[in-house]
């Protein structure tokens, strides 16, 4: 094992498993901790290149009428049973262009947005808080109710505001550090259970 796989062994693991990044780790320490993945037939994955969350999604889940929508605006290599969206998940028109696609609601949002960080560490929290938001925002468009809402949140002072938003829509939330993701990250996941509302 080189040095740098000792002091990333989740690089390795991926590399050794097939998946397209360390992440996939990630959100299977969510579903092994939240169990989100049972039982769902529609997802959508926000910001999913390269697209390991999306083969996590298709090893867990395998209910027939299966439909999977990953979102972003780079390239992702195909993944069988997996429709892509290339764009912006601020596209006007991406809750329509979704829910044709699933023909009806999601059961299941994940959302692993992140900037292309400058360093700044303000301004690169300030973005990937927007790009959460957004997610959040999304998902009360697009998610049937009783279902469930995954995202990245980079620790700031904006935080505390987007877990007081989904607190008002969903039963559930728990703030979540797997231990894939690296110690000197300000990543973390919310974990938003049971939606309260039928989207409109
Ligand atoms: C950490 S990566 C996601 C990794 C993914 N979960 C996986 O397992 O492969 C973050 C992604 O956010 C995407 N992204 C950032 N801003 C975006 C935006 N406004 N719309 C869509 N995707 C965006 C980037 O292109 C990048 O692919």
């Amino acid at each position: 094992m080189s040095r740098w796989d000792r002091r990333e062994p989740y690089r390795k693991q991926a590399r050794d498993k097939g998946y397209r990044a360390r992440a996939a780790y990630k959100l299977l320490e969510i579903e092994k901790r939240f169990q989100i993945l049972q039982g769902v037939q529609k997802i959508v994955d926000l910001c999913c290149a390269p697209g390991s969350w999306l083969q996590v999604v298709t090893q867990h889940c395998k209910e027939s009428g299966l439909r999977i929508i990953g979102v972003d605006t780079a390239p992702v290599k195909p993944i069988q049973d997996v429709k892509i969206i290339k764009c912006s998940i601020d596209a006007l028109d991406l809750a329509s262009r979704i829910r044709e696609q699933l023909g009806g609601l999601a059961d299941l949002i994940l959302s692993d947005c992140s900037p292309k960080l400058t360093g700044n560490k303000t301004l690169d929290r300030e973005r990937q808080v927007y790009l959460a938001k957004r997610s959040l925002a999304l998902s009360l468009e697009i998610l049937s109710k009783g279902k469930h809402f995954v995202t990245k949140i980079f620790q700031s002072e904006q935080t505390g505001e987007l877990v007081a938003t989904a607190k008002n829509h969903f039963e559930f939330i728990r703030l979540f550090k797997p231990s894939a993701s690296l110690p000197r990250s300000p990543e973390m996941y919310l974990i938003a259970k049971y939606f309260r509302a039928s989207a409109k």
